[in-house]
């Protein structure tokens, strides 16, 4: 099966094309670099023996898409790229629609001249806004309660997705909703290097760790969870890309919708005390005031995963913290 990877050279691409490379996929990466490195190309040789063929385009590029989808022959699309940063989103709400959902729409416009039939997308338990309840099950309402303009985008790319697949009965979706992406690579050689400046805990953490961020701010420490501050569900980025390839077998005509995630929350406190662990350091921070649009806790229900993928996680934060580690070891002596 020929699959492209939108956005392939990022975090998470990345560590899914080496799970497809590994099943014996024919994988090919498309994407503008603006937010990776050409060089992951090079860790994905070392780490599967394969290069995947490589397209520097842009999605809003429509010539460029073009030439690229009438060699391609693909038979699935997995949609990574896109713009991630919350807080760029709220400043210049414009790039993130005209960048996540136009680009979509140029894609699906490829797809539907080559007569490519499924894709899978990478959206966020952002959807979901305030349930008023942690725990989240694929049914409930999304789009309510959105609090940035990042993750409108991924909603109204749900929302087109499931008119397309309505509109070509043929069209096969599947919807990820990532919860927390965290770690790297066990081999330490690709991990989360991001261009834009971080506003997620992980990446800010290593920046704090490396002396690019002085300290941690920690975003409450008085909600209602086990310590104060605020509880996410962080899945491993490996058991995470494995969930794109379990979903693979899965697709059929309309659309499907799983969370990916390991129903379990974990608080700031407790991100800080595993990363120290990993470490062997005391990583700086301090309590600041609450970051606004954020929830006190929310995790996935990977129930409906689980039982129609037939796939679980199998990774802790604690192996997070450990390939973390080994990849920011491996940064500093590139
Ligand atoms: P990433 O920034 O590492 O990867 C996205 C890639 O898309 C980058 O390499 C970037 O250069 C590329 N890209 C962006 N706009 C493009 C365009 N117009 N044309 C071509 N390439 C373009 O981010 P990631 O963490 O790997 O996230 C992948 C996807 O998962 C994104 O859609 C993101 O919104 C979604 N997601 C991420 C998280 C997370 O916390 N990392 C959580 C939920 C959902
Ligand atoms: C954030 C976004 C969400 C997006 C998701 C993945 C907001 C309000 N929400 O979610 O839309 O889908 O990232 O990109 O931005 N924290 C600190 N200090 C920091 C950074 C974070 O204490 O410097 C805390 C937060 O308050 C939160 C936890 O760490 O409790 C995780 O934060 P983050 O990594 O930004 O993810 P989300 O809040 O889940």
């Amino acid at each position: 099966m020929k699959v492209l990877l939108t956005g392939g050279t990022g975090y998470i691409g990345s560590h899914t094309a080496i799970e497809l490379i590994k099943l014996g996929y024919d994988v090919e990466i498309m994407d503008n670099l603006y937010n990776s490195k050409i060089t992951v190309l090079d860790s994905i040789k070392k780490i599967t023996g394969v290069k995947p063929k490589f397209y520097q385009v842009d999605l809003l590029d429509k010539e460029g898409m073009d030439k690229m989808f009438a060699v391609g022959n693909y038979d699935l699309v997995i949609h990574f790229a896109g713009l991630k940063a919350v807080g760029e989103s709220v400043k210049k709400p414009l790039k993130y629609y005209e960048n996540n959902v136009g680009g979509t729409i140029n894609l699906l416009d490829c797809m539907k001249k080559y007569s490519v039939k499924k894709i899978i997308f990478s959206s966020s338990a952002t959807v979901y806004g305030d349930q008023g309840v942690a725990e989240l099950t694929e049914e409930m309402q999304t789009g309510v309660g959105i609090t940035n303009p990042y993750g409108e985008t991924k909603h109204v790319i749900e929302e087109i997705l499931k008119d397309v697949a309505e509109a070509d009965e043929k069209f096969e979706v599947a919807i990820l909703r990532y919860f927390n992406p965290v770690g790297s690579h066990p081999s330490g050689l690709i991990g989360e290097d991001p261009n834009d400046i971080p506003n997620n805990l992980m990446p800010i953490i290593m920046k704090v760790y490396t002396g690019e961020i002085e300290k941690l701010k920690v975003y409450g420490n008085d909600y209602n969870t086990i310590d104060g501050t605020g509880v996410r569900d962080y899945i491993h980025v490996v058991d995470l890309a494995k969930g794109h390839v379990a979903v693979i077998q899965k697709m059929k005509p309309g659309v499907l919708f799983y969370n990916l995630g390991t129903g379990k929350g974990t608080s700031v406190l407790e991100m800080i005390s595993a990363f120290e662990k990993a470490s062997g350091r005391k990583l700086p921070y301090e309590i600041a005031g609450r970051r606004a649009g954020d929830l006190a806790e929310m995790y996935a229900s990977p129930k409906k995963a689980e039982k129609e993928l037939g796939w679980k996680t199998e990774l802790t934060v604690e192996d997070a913290m450990n390939d973390t580690i080994n990849y920011l070891n491996y940064l500093k002596e590139k």
